[in-house]
């Protein structure tokens, strides 16, 4: 019996084309709830005694996670098999860097309303301010040259090198995070963990 598809077959419905084609639209859903959770409850409940500095810290952890999230891709197609899973990089990397525009924003428009000269003084006395934005340089061309286009301009070897500065740009967020705490270290500690494993699957894979 020949196992050609003919025209007719290579439309009809199957569970697995309906899940491929759904993946993408529900994980993008699933990426604007944090946000979405954030507004409601600043419109219902509140967010506390200082909402500004909660939002910020908010946006920050979900940046952050959203990096993080972005980089487990590959290491999870690759213990996986779920090929599949790599057509998300690109969209779970472009919300990283939404949730990092929001989290400045937050900073910069809302608690300093775009107050120039202050955000300048915090940047040189603030060290972790200095950082974050160290890490926000790394992250701006990555979401610039995340187009197709991009792709075939810079070439893929190219490409591939300008988007490991993802590594670096995640360590500055980890140690952003770490710099402006003093106390409760058990959540930066536990991205510190997760990056360096990330990191571990892809050396693994490189020398193995
Ligand atoms: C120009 C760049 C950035 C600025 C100005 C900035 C600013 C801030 C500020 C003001 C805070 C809150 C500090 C406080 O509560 O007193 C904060 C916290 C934080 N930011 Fe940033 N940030 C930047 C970039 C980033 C980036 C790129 C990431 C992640 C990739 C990030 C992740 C975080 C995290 C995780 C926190 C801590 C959240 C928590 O306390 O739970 N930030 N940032």
């Amino acid at each position: 019996m020949s196992a050609e598809i003919s025209p007719a077959s290579a439309g009809a419905f199957t569970w697995d084309r309906a899940w491929r084609g759904a993946l993408k639209p529900v994980v993008f859903v699933l990426c604007l709830m944090p946000l979405l959770w954030l507004i409601v409850r600043a419109l219902t409940v509140g967010l506390g005694a200082n909402p500004i500095e909660a939002g910020i810290r908010y946006l920050g952890d979900w940046a952050l996670r959203f990096v993080l999230i972005a980089l487990a891709v590959t290491p999870l197609r690759i213990a996986t098999g779920w090929n599949i899973v790599a057509r998300l990089r690109r969209m779970l990397g472009l919300f990283a860097y939404f949730h990092v525009v929001v989290h400045i924003f937050g900073y910069v428009g809302v608690d300093h309303f775009f107050d120039w000269a202050a955000i300048g003084n915090d940047i040189v006395k603030r060290t972790y301010i200095t950082v974050g934005m160290m890490a926000l340089v790394m992250l701006t061309p990555l979401a610039i040259t995340s187009t197709d286009g991009m792709v075939r301009r810079l070439g893929g070897a190219a490409w591939r090198r300008l988007h490991q500065l993802v590594y670096p740009a995640a360590v500055a967020g980890v140690i952003h995070y770490f710099m402006m705490i003093k106390a409760g270290y058990q959540e930066p500690l536990l991205y510190a963990v997760i990056l360096a494993a990330l990191f571990g699957v892809r050396i693994y894979k490189k020398w193995a």
